[in-house]
C-alpha cells in the first residue's frame, strides 16, 4: 500500500537531494548524484555518491542515503527521490534498487534533475520480484 506524500515534503526532498549531490565525490566520473530518503513521518536523510580510486568501491547515493536512514534508526523509507544533472532524469542502478527494496518493494521513487525533469515511478516497477528476506 503508497501513503500519501504531501506536496510540502516531496519539495523538502528534492530541495535536499539538489543540495546534498554538490557534497559528491565524484572526481572520476564527474557524475555528481544526490538522493533523499523520506520515512512514514517526514523525516528525510541524504546521501551522495562516493567515488574511490579503486573504482569497485564507489558507493552510489541512494545507498549511502540508506545507510544514513538505518544509522539514525529508520528504515521505513516511502519515497526515494535521485537527483542527476542530466537532460533526462536517471533512475537508479540495479545494486540500488537491489538496496532499496530490503526497506520498503512498494516505495515511490522520483528522478529528477536540478531544474525538474520529474519522472515518478515506484520500486516495484524498476525490480520486479525482488528478491528478498521470503527468498531465504
Ligand atoms: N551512481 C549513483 O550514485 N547512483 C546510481 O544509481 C547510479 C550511479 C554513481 C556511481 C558513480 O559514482 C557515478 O554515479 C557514475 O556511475
Amino acid at each position: 500500500m503508497q501513503q500519501t506524500i504531501s506536496h510540502e515534503t516531496i519539495e523538502r526532498a528534492v530541495a535536499e537531494a539538489i543540495r546534498i549531490r554538490t557534497n559528491a565525490y565524484a572526481p572520476y566520473s564527474n557524475f555528481l548524484v544526490g538522493a533523499a530518503l523520506v520515512d512514514g513521518d517526514g523525516n528525510i536523510y541524504t546521501g551522495c555518491n562516493v567515488e574511490n580510486a579503486s573504482y569497485g568501491l564507489t558507493n552510489c547515493a541512494e545507498r549511502v542515503a540508506v545507510g544514513t536512514a538505518t544509522t539514525l534508526g529508520r528504515r521505513d523509507i516511502i519515497l526515494c527521490v535521485v537527483v542527476t544533472d542530466t537532460p533526462a532524469a536517471a533512475a537508479p542502478c540495479g545494486a540500488c534498487r537491489q538496496v532499496l527494496s530490503e526497506c520498503n518493494q512498494h516505495m515511490q521513487i522520483l528522478c529528477t534533475t536540478p531544474d525538474r525533469n520529474d519522472v515518478w515511478c515506484t520500486l516495484d516497477e524498476l525490480l520486479p520480484r525482488a528478491f528478498g528476506p521470503n527468498d531465504l
